[in-house]
């Protein structure tokens, strides 16, 4: 490929171009990102039993729904009879990671006790107690106290085969049982937000250097059926408060990753907040009337209010002063519209009144803000951007290359989500589909990302979904990182792979170029204007296996100028996938000098994504 890169500059790029989507799905909020070991902490939901606590000596448990924590909490666990040391075990979600660190726990009793508490932690592997801490009662039966400890083990379980267990003395309990809730651990979290994320996993997204981050959903955030919309009200206060909801992906969510946490991680990773809300559509089909939107758009509305409120003047936003004791307003500069409001029979509502509703009065109250249709519309109003989302093969993934070539430039697009979730082999694409990316399918993502940088003045960014994938129990596949309770098992995808690279070198202004069109060599040319670099970022898909060799110049950069070429191959093949304990993409980084005409000359084998970029010319 003979490619010459002008030095005028088109477009500005969008500097929300690579980001992420999260929506609670895979337990990939509870489970997952969020750093709770406990699972089923305080018995949401529609749940009849107490699972996946057990008893410990010869207690008995069960749930009791008299005498609740809180109106949101209206069940909890009463542990009765027994003798001798009693209490209850919890396995965590699939396992618990025990390591020599401090982990901050908290529990609600109702009773008369008098003595003491004992939490712990126990290895199953290793049949031995890893840490203990005594905590001296101040249970009454005249209401629900808390109790909080510090558990730091001294040695690790090098495993996460390990529960967590609150046991005492039955002979100190008076009136039979007591009764707990809100049983919570948490290990040290990432820059150490008390109720925050886990460190790893924020780690492997930290090093993708998102800018932009989609949530609640997603289908998560639609609700099944009536009344089960992702309602922010639920999602924000202490957690003895947060009642949790039925999510769409069949499991309870308990919230506790609510709205606050949502602006925290953005603020902690640096990404621009995209808000959906909830627009009038249940993912059953179940559609909100036109004279009983109203109060769902002025909810929206008191969101806003909350997140961006002046702390004195709005109601809401002294609500998130007075409660949260956060007074400085956040700022949201993208909205969506809902999910998918395509789907399921919605496209006739969104299009005749669900949509403008929202977008008349979030437009008349914040004039600036990028309002997004969350599906493909024609005539959309004033300056209103649109979703597209694409779950694909890889060879018909490639077809998205200049999609976005033939966009009206009047309104904006995200590609909301993308993936590749099947071979191009395989006859219906939803059924039997891989577990992991592979890297095929990433190489062909990496060609509909470099079609929206080269459209990056009309295309705001993309995110891949769904973001995770807790192993043990998940409901879509393949998914961009992939875990388990044990650090140590957490497989980053090949795609993760190629978005790191992609998104770690960032184009501010697309460069004209000339020379051979993009093809079998997808590229986007451009210039990073605050570091002065030149970027040329290529895929090579589908070039009968042969490599294909590269002859680029960038205006003004001469001989002996030194850039570097990062290469992303699978040597195992277009199939081969990361996995755990199996990685699949070799990286390769060199230092290239400009020849003779300020010629860059290297080859680049099929199948592979690469970024050269000329430092500060
Ligand atoms: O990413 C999984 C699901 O795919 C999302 O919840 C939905 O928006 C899409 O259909």
């Amino acid at each position: 490929l003979k490619l010459d890169v002008s030095s005028t500059t088109g477009a500005a790029s969008s500097p929300q171009m690579y980001g992420i989507m999260f929506e609670d799905i895979n337990y990939s909020g509870d489970g997952g990102l969020y750093a709770e070991l406990i699972r089923n902490r305080a018995f949401q939901g529609t749940s009849t039993s107490v699972s996946p606590f057990t008893a410990v000596g010869d207690a008995r448990l069960s749930l009791a729904s008299t005498q609740p924590l809180s109106s949101a909490l209206p069940k909890s666990l009463a542990v009765a009879g027994g003798s001798g040391t009693i209490g209850f075990a919890n396995p965590g979600w699939w396992g618990i990671d025990v390591k020599i660190q401090p982990y901050t726990g908290s529990f609600y009793v109702r009773g008369d006790y008098t003595g003491k508490f004992t939490a712990s932690f126990q290895s199953i592997t290793l049949k031995e107690t890893l840490a203990s801490v005594d905590i001296e009662s101040s249970a009454t039966a005249a209401g629900w106290t808390q109790h909080n400890f510090t558990l730091t083990p001294t040695k690790a379980a090098g495993n996460a085969n390990n529960t967590f267990s609150i046991t005492y003395s039955a002979s100190g309990v008076k009136g039979g049982s007591l009764n707990f809730n809100l049983i919570s651990v948490f290990p040290p979290t990432y820059k150490n937000r008390p109720n925050g994320m886990r460190k790893d996993l924020m780690e492997a997204l930290a090093e993708m250097k998102p800018s932009l981050l989609r949530f609640p959903g997603g289908n998560n955030m639609e609700g099944d059926s009536p009344p089960n919309y992702w309602k922010w009200q639920n999602t924000i206060g202490p957690l003895r408060d947060r009642p949790g909801r039925l999510g769409t992906w069949s499991y309870h969510n308990t919230d506790g990753l609510g709205l606050v946490e949502y602006m925290q991680w953005c603020e902690d990773l640096n990404m621009e907040p995209l808000l959906a809300t909830f627009a009038g559509l249940y993912l059953g089909g179940s559609v909100i009337s036109q004279s009983a939107l109203k109060p769902y758009v002025d909810d929206f509305l008191n969101e806003l209010e909350f997140l961006m409120g002046d702390a004195t003047t709005t109601k809401y936003g002294a609500v998130r002063a007075s409660n949260l004791g956060h007074s400085r307003p956040w700022k949201v500069n993208f909205v969506e519209i809902g999910n998918e409001d395509n789907l399921n029979g919605g496209t006739s509502s969104y299009n005749s009144y669900r949509f403008s509703m929202f977008y008349n009065a979030v437009k008349a109250k914040y004039p600036n803000m990028t309002i997004i249709a969350s599906m493909e519309t024609k005539g959309l109003p004033g300056d209103a951007a649109q979703d597209y989302h694409t779950y694909n093969k890889p060879n018909a993934m490639i077809g998205d290359f200049s999609k976005f070539d033939k966009y009206d430039r009047k309104h904006k697009v995200i590609v909301g989500e993308y993936a590749n979730i099947n071979k191009d082999s395989a006859s219906n694409i939803w059924n039997n589909r891989p577990l992991y990316p592979w890297w095929r399918g990433s190489v062909a993502e990496a060609v509909l990302a470099i079609g929206a940088e080269r459209n990056s003045d009309v295309v705001i960014g993309l995110t891949y979904a769904p973001l995770f994938c807790n192993l043990n129990s998940h409901q879509w596949t393949p998914d961009l990182i992939a875990y388990t309770a044990d650090p140590a098992q957490t497989v980053l995808s090949t795609s993760h792979v190629v978005i790191k690279l992609l998104s770690s070198v960032r184009i501010t202004n697309l460069l004209t170029t000339t020379g051979d069109p993009p093809k079998p060599v997808y590229y986007a040319a451009g210039i990073n204007t605050s570091t002065g670099s030149r970027i040329l970022k290529a895929a090579v898909y589908d070039n009968k296996g042969a490599a294909v060799p590269m002859i680029v110049t960038f205006a003004g950069v001469v001989a002996g100028t030194s850039a570097t070429l990062t290469v992303l191959t699978a040597p195992g093949g277009e199939n081969s996938a990361n996995a755990v304990g199996a990685s699949a993409v070799k990286t390769e980084v060199k230092t290239l000098t400009a020849g003779s005409g300020g010629v860059f000359a290297y080859s680049l084998p099929d199948l592979s994504v690469s970024v050269l970029e000329v430092k500060g010319v």
